[in-house]
């Protein structure tokens, strides 16, 4: 089913969200895998963020997945830079709950996103940006059907180090995980 699967549902993001992702904004270990920039970020910075770039953009969605038995908002999927001439758009995967992580739920949240982009906005290609260090991202991103692409070399700056952003993407034909 569109925006459900056995554990998830996904919610549109709200202004009502700002706390929350506010929380995890913050989490450092959450963002190290994730973000360019870190630092400690104001209320007013995550609201003025959440208001002009997330909520304000007109070529993203982005949704709260949620655990259906317990309510708790678990973390955020989006698509970002959609393209409709080209049916294209960048995917983003981010569980802020850092219990959730390791049982599945990354492949659950990010096969609704991509059930709806394939499916529905009928996209023809999706891809991502993940930092060389973050195996269990791309072991999960290839068993979902995404493949490299390419390597910007040194593009990240992370705890005094180097390190490579990998380019994957995944086109509708390749696409393993439905939730259909
Ligand atoms: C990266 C991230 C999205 C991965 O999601 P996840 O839910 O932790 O990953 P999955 O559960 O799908 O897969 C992780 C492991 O759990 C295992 N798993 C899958 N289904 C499972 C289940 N039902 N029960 C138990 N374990 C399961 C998988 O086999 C996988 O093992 P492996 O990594 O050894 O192959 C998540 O950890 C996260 O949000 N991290 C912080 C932010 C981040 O790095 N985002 C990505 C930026 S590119």
């Amino acid at each position: 089913m569109l925006f459900e699967s056995s554990r998830l549902a996904l919610r549109k993001i709200s202004v009502d969200d700002i706390q929350i992702y506010h929380k995890w904004r913050n989490n450092l270990e959450v963002m190290y895998s994730t973000s360019p920039y870190l630092d400690v970020y104001s209320s007013d910075e995550t609201e003025s963020f959440v208001n002009n770039v997330i909520l304000g953009s007109q070529t993203s969605k982005s949704y709260i997945m949620i655990d259906k038995e317990t309510k708790v908002n678990i973390g955020i999927v989006s698509l970002i830079n959609i393209d409709y001439k080209n049916q294209n758009a960048e995917c983003i995967i981010d569980i802020g709950e850092k219990e959730y992580w390791g049982q599945g739920y990354g492949a659950e949240g990010l096969g609704l996103l991509l059930d709806y982009a394939f499916f529905e906005l009928n996209l023809h290609r999706i891809s991502l940006k993940v930092y060389s260090f973050n195996e269990k991202a791309i072991r999960l991103y290839e068993r979902i059907g995404f493949q490299k692409e390419g390597v910007s070399r040194e593009s990240l700056f992370r705890n005094n180090h180097w390190h490579d952003i990998i380019h994957m993407g995944v086109l509708k034909e390749e696409y393993t995980l439905t939730q259909e």
